[in-house]
């Protein structure tokens, strides 16, 4: 993106196409090329029932994850200043590893991931690119408060997954310790504190997509 200048449609077009991407799975190019935490763990003996239940857990997770693509490609595209561009570079190769590591072990449990996830896409992507429009401190300030959440979120996730799935845990405590990470990282390049009014409405939002997640 350093050698032209884009216009906005330029913009739209790259983020609709890494969305396909990311949707139909291209994305190891990018992603940071860490080990997934799971790969060092083993198998727990799981009930159906808990087979069932992880599924749908890491599914919710995958579809956090497509939208935290979305999220970070949106800002991305927008952000004026090139060196917020660049921090948020490393946040970004790690939600793939994140993408990644949800949907191997969704496959591995026989699950599947959420018919709805283009629908994930796109909110989050639009919504991204708003907050990206209202300027840089603004959308850092929206993705801080979204890692925020996602860690209080997987902090439920670790509580609700079977014992025995060692291997969803691991990825889950590897994600939950990254997006802490990332919500620092999106501070010090200078996020502004959202109004508690516009928390409580992403708190809302976020509920209605992990729940719906859950199931579809
Ligand atoms: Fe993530
Ligand atoms: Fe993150």
């Amino acid at each position: 993106m350093s050698g032209r200048q884009y216009n906005l449609l330029d913009k739209m077009i790259i983020g609709f196409d890494q969305g396909l991407g990311t949707l139909v799975g291209q994305f190891a190019v990018r992603a940071s090329g860490r080990q997934n935490p799971a790969e060092a763990v083993p198998n727990g003996v799981l009930s159906d029932a808990e087979r069932r239940l992880s599924a749908g857990l890491m599914r919710v997770n995958h579809a956090g994850e497509v939208s935290a693509q979305a999220l970070y490609q949106g800002q991305g595209l927008i952000a004026r200043d090139p060196r917020i561009r660049q921090s948020m570079q490393q946040s970004a190769e790690q939600e793939i590893d994140h993408l990644n590591w949800c949907q191997t072990r969704i496959e591995e449990l026989g699950g599947h991931t959420s018919i709805l996830n283009p629908l994930w896409f796109a909110g989050s992507f639009t919504i991204g690119t708003f907050a990206g429009l209202l300027g840089d401190k603004w959308s850092l300030g929206f993705i801080a408060e979204t890692e925020q959440q996602v860690v209080k979120h997987l902090r439920g996730h670790l509580q609700r997954l079977p014992t025995g799935d060692l291997k969803s845990r691991a990825i889950i405590a590897q994600m939950q310790e990254d997006e802490g990470h990332h919500a620092t990282v999106a501070l010090e390049a200078g996020a502004r504190l959202l109004p508690e009014s516009v928390k409580r409405v992403m708190q809302l939002c976020s509920k209605l997509m992990t729940t719906t997640a859950y199931w579809l």
